[in-house]
């Protein structure tokens, strides 16, 4: 059980470059099993979850090459359309190759992903939406096969804004005959990035202005492009509001604010002074942040889900109380009893979190059981006097590449550990 130990209680000051996308470099990734050919991605952000899916392109027949930040992935053979679940259950965001290997062979076969701590997960949107393409569904109690001999395009709507479902869609439509019209995409700015990436490759794509309705004209074959990952607007995020909750004055690099608007705005209620230039953002934090009356989490553009728990790390400090309400993830708001752990004073009610500012945290031994939890906890290990140790790195691993390396360019003081840590559940990073 790996662990992270946090010393406490020092500002921030400095800057550093953000990196990759983990949520823009998965979907683009199964998307390269579409291409005929070779592509590179650049600025692959070197995560357990980029490892996870390597290794499923490559049971499929894919040979990938991953170096430095460059990821070649050449899909000229694909030798097999079963996903070998011993990847699947690690990551079940593997279930967004089930687009891409129906769209280039007409067939997939795996064991179903699975529920994860935040949430049950169900599929039943992505499911919905094959069959309205003209594709069979099988399922058993754990197995799921997909077939069409012609995946054909159609007319979607879907009954809610599901980012996976999207990218699912629009995996399986780029290679079908016929023009698929998906309303209610999700407009997360990771489907941006996927659809330029198959653009790029030569897909007959349009994304309306919303970003709501997408359009795909089936062609015939993509050919082999190069894409450079977008930068990580959760990561950036997360450094945000560990800046807020420790105190400090930083700068993130090459990255793009327009896309951390809501994010900024609650960061400026907080009394953080931020200044935006074309490619970085930089704050000064106040000693000790603002409450904020009431944030609700929704689909883009509203405030990300995924930053929820770094936002109620800062918030445990601030000069008043602040209400959160999570509204994706109905059971997303398990970093509460850790942050309890170190003095936090807060209740929850549902699906709310009422949290009542205390001036300081005191560092101890937490735990991690989830990704965007886990780094949450290291931002809130930053603000606490003493010393926090956070076990259950591995979940972590999973989207921040090295978050030693970025805090302690940011000022901060945390190294690694090998350790034996409380018992957890499972041995593995089970991830979302
Ligand atoms: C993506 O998950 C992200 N993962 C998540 O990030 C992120 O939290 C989520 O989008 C929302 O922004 C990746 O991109 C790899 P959804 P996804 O389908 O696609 C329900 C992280 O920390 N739903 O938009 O699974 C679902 O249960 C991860 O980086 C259905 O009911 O999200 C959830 O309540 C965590 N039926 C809500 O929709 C379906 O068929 C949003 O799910 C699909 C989803």
């Amino acid at each position: 059980m790996d662990s992270i130990h946090v010393q406490g209680g020092r500002s921030l000051s400095g800057e550093i470059s953000v990196q990759g996308s983990k949520n823009a470099v998965l979907p683009i990734m199964a998307a390269a099993v579409l291409v005929k050919g070779v592509t590179v991605l650049k600025n692959c952000p070197d995560i357990t979850d980029v490892r996870c899916m390597i290794k499923l392109l490559q049971s499929i027949g894919c040979l990938v090459e991953y170096t430095g930040d460059s990821l070649m992935i050449d899909a000229r053979q694909i030798t097999s359309h079963t996903l070998p679940h011993e990847y699947v259950k690690k990551m079940r965001s593997s279930i967004i190759l089930m687009g891409a290997l129906l769209g280039r062979t007409g067939k997939v076969a795996l064991n179903y992903p699975g529920g994860c701590i935040i949430g049950k997960r169900p599929i039943d949107l992505h499911l919905e939406a094959f069959a309205e393409m003209g594709i069979r569904i099988e399922q058993t109690d754990e197995k799921l096969e997909a077939a069409a001999h012609r995946i054909r395009g159609n007319e979607i709507c879907l009954r809610m804004a599901s980012v996976g479902a999207t990218e699912n869609v629009i995996l399986a439509a780029v290679l079908a005959e016929g023009t698929t019209i998906l309303k209610n995409a999700a407009r997360e700015p990771e489907i941006a990035a996927l659809c330029d990436f198959l653009i790029r490759c030569g897909a007959g794509l349009y994304r309306s202005a919303k970003g709501d309705v997408i359009v795909i004209e089936g062609v015939r074959a993509l050919h082999s492009c190069e894409y450079r990952i977008p930068f990580d607007r959760i990561v950036a995020g997360t450094y945000l509001f560990g800046t807020m909750a420790a105190g400090g004055n930083i700068c993130l690099r090459d990255i793009c604010a327009d896309q951390l608007g809501q994010v900024l705005a609650v960061i400026r209620i907080m009394g953080g002074n931020v200044v935006c230039t074309r490619d970085a953002v930089c704050l000064q934090a106040p000693s000790r942040p603002l409450p904020v009356p009431y944030v609700r989490t929704a689909v883009y553009p509203g405030f990300p889900t995924d930053l929820q728990s770094p936002l109620m790390a800062a918030l445990c400090r601030a000069d008043g109380h602040s209400l959160l309400e999570e509204t994706i993830f109905e059971n997303r708001l398990r970093i509460v009893p850790e942050l309890r752990k170190m003095g936090a004073q807060i209740m929850v009610n549902g699906r709310q979190a009422k949290i009542e500012g205390t001036g300081c945290l005191c560092g101890a031994c937490v735990k991690a059981e989830e990704l965007r939890g886990g780094a949450a906890l290291v931002m809130a290990g930053l603000a606490a006097q003493g010393e926090t140790v956070i076990y259950g790195r591995e979940f972590i691993n999973r989207g921040y590449e090295d978050i030693r390396r970025d805090i302690v360019s940011l000022g901060g003081s945390l190294f690694y550990e090998e350790t034996e840590g409380p018992s957890q559940k499972g041995d593995e990073a089970e991830t979302e």
